[in-house]
């Protein structure tokens, strides 16, 4: 949700290696978190130059064209994801900021106090021009910048004022050999260059330039020149302690590599996913989970589980709790997090929070999270984003290593989410002694072929797409699922509606005759996720009775069955096969035909498959 970017160096002075062609190309990396406007700003002397434009960072491409940009020194850049103000050029970011200009910042969060502080700067002689709260902020620091003549000094006496969320970047005509930052519950890193430094909304920002980060953690203000990075609380107080590290992937990672969209990559990326977030957490059977740091004894003691996420982390949250509970027989609670404070929950020492967050920025998930620490709860962080509020603020954090997801929609992640929760109640099941070492290192063997499973159901691909180009003129999917396939069933749904723009809703397959069935007209495509037959209990049966109740109604039948599955061959229309694997296991299976489905019917009708209209990517907004 915005993406900001920042530089300060010199470089030999060639047409594409401008402070400004470096920001335009940060801006391109982040584009996936926003993209109602983007804008770029940069120091000419003793003027600051804005270029900015609504839509696309293309349209901004196209108003810098041709336009002699100054070489100054530093270049701060946004693209955005409208809160206050509709995605107009006027509220496109950098804002300028002072009487006389003198100042560019852009914006990542919101600014809850704008109202007050506009009237205040307003009645100081400040002119605002745009609708935004970030202007606010902009002539804010402009005015705390005449008083204390200093940018560092202005962003903390300003940052203080602000209530919300933000991450600013700002840089003033009077010290132009630096962009200054703040932060407060919106994300920045600092990437470490040689005789030239960065700034980012995350790492992707400057990948393509250096592989050494660092962490810029709540509440600090960071100064950064061509040779030094200086980091301070608001209070004025250094950080000594600063946390560098270097980032796992290069910059490939952040590339299309042959596929036409980032979805369709990512996709065919989940067994090296699922591989890479399995690696180094089984020997001989066992777990180690290193970064579980919470004592095992606490461990032992919790006698509930809550999942907090959003969206498809809470899809894969929903998988979790019924692996948990039967591994486990701990009482697991699935609940959106942005839901979850308002109910008053029912949370004590004894209760152990799981916040699932692929950015690990989502601020639903993460004041769910806090609000769970505040009553004493443990938080284990599930994520992707290394270094991010979620796990930062968490008591344990368990890393997917999938790499960077850039598609708006969440694919390689959601596989990745579900591997980790297995992990995880694998873990709780062997610290706690729910299951014998031998069940434990029998599940892990069966969890360690799914990378394998995985890359065959990838391999029909072809057969999906297929599909999908015929249904292209398609207005309303329906998805059915029992037990784990429910979660599928919703997923394969979310990703529908949000890249394809289709009416589409997922339904647990024994619901449909308490109302649901009534949409079911004659050649209404209906998905069927069919658990394996070789599962317990009479599931098998009940779904495959659930796809003919559907079929006798004249619904055209998607079914999504095990390999040798014979039983639903009668009432299906079209059977998409997966391997056999274990019933908790087959969420890890069943849904990427409904990735895959998604991924190319929304191409097929031309869209944007990686930029869906209206959404972001880390929503860090409630
Ligand atoms: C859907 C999607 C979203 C996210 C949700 C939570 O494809 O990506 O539903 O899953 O916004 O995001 P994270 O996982 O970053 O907390």
């Amino acid at each position: 949700m915005c993406g900001i970017v920042g530089y300060v160096g010199q470089r030999p002075a060639s047409p594409s290696s401008r402070p400004v062609d470096v920001a335009l190309q940060g801006l391109a990396r982040l584009e996936y978190r926003g993209y109602d406007s983007a804008g770029v700003a940069v120091l000419d002397g003793s003027e600051v130059r804005v270029a900015k434009a609504k839509g696309k960072l293309k349209n901004l491409r196209g108003v810098l064209e041709g336009q002699d940009v100054p070489t100054s020194a530093v270049a701060i850049g946004h693209t955005r994801w409208a809160t206050h103000g509709a995605p107009t050029d006027e509220n496109a970011h950098p804002h300028l900021g002072g009487k006389d200009d003198e100042l560019a910042l852009v914006h990542n969060g919101i600014i809850e106090n704008f109202a007050a502080l506009r009237a205040s700067l307003e009645a100081d002689g400040y002119t605002f021009r745009s609708e935004t709260d970030s202007e606010a902020a902009a002539h804010l620091v402009a005015r705390e910048m005449q008083r204390t003549g200093d940018l560092t000094l202005a962003l903390r006496a300003a940052a203080v004022q602000l209530e919300g969320a933000f991450t600013l970047l700002a840089i003033h005509r009077d010290q132009p050999d630096r962009v200054v930052a703040a932060r407060r519950n919106s994300p920045l890193v600092v990437g470490l260059g040689e005789g030239e430094n960065y700034l980012g909304s995350d790492v992707a920002a400057f990948v393509d330039n250096t592989r050494e980060a660092l962490e810029i953690g709540q509440d600090q203000v960071v100064t950064v020149t061509a040779d030094d990075v200086a980091v301070t609380d608001f209070e004025g107080t250094e950080v000594t302690e600063k946390k560098q590290y270097t980032i796992a992937w290069d910059v490939a990672a952040a590339q299309k590599g042959g596929y036409d969209s980032f979805m369709a990559k990512e996709i065919h990326e989940q067994a090296t996913a699922v591989a890479d977030t399995l690696r180094g957490r089984i020997e001989s059977g066992a777990l180690h989970l290193d970064e579980m740091s919470i004592d095992e004894s606490v461990l032992r003691s919790i006698d509930k589980i809550i999942v907090v996420a959003c969206g498809t982390a809470a899809n894969a949250g929903n998988v979790a709790k019924y692996a948990i509970e039967h591994w486990c027989r701990i009482p697991t609670e699935v609940e959106l997090a942005h839901e979850f404070r308002y109910r008053d929950p029912i949370v004590t020492e004894k209760t152990l929070v799981v916040a699932i967050s692929q950015s690990g920025e989502t601020m639903d998930t993460l004041m769910a999270m806090r609000h769970a620490q505040e009553q004493g709860a443990k938080v284990v962080a599930i994520c992707n984003t290394y270094g991010s509020t979620i796990p930062r603020e968490a008591d344990a954090a368990l890393y997917l290593h999938v790499g960077p997801e850039i598609a708006v929609a969440s694919t390689k992640a959601y596989l990745g989410q579900i591997t980790a929760c297995y992990l995880l109640g694998l873990y709780l099941a062997q610290v706690r002694g729910n299951l014998f070492p031998d069940e434990i290192a029998a599940l892990m063997e069966d969890l360690e072929q799914l990378p394998a499973h995985v890359q065959t159901v990838l391999d029909g691909a072809g057969a999906v797409e297929e599909l999908a180009q015929s249904m292209k003129d398609t207005t309303s999917v329906l998805f059915l699922g029992r037990h784990v396939g429910y979660p599928t069933a919703l997923e394969g749904a979310l990703k529908l509606k949000e890249i394809a723009y289709i009416h589409a809703e997922g339904f647990a397959a024994g619901e449909l005759k308490h109302g649901p069935i009534a949409l079911v007209d004659e050649g209404q495509p209906v998905f069927v996720i069919v658990p394996s037959p070789r599962g317990r209990d009479s599931l098998h049966s009940k779904v495959v009775s659930n796809i003919q109740e559907v079929r006798a109604r004249g619904a055209r039948t998607l079914v999504i069955a095990e390999e040798g599955d014979e039983d639903v061959l009668p009432y299906s229309d079209v059977v998409l096969r997966v391997p056999a694997t274990r019933t908790l296991f087959a969420p890890l299976l069943t849904v990427i035909p409904l990735q895959i489905f998604s991924c190319a019917l929304a191409a097929a009708k031309g869209l944007d498959v990686d930029q869906p209209r209206n959404l972001a990517k880390s929503v860090t907004v409630e």
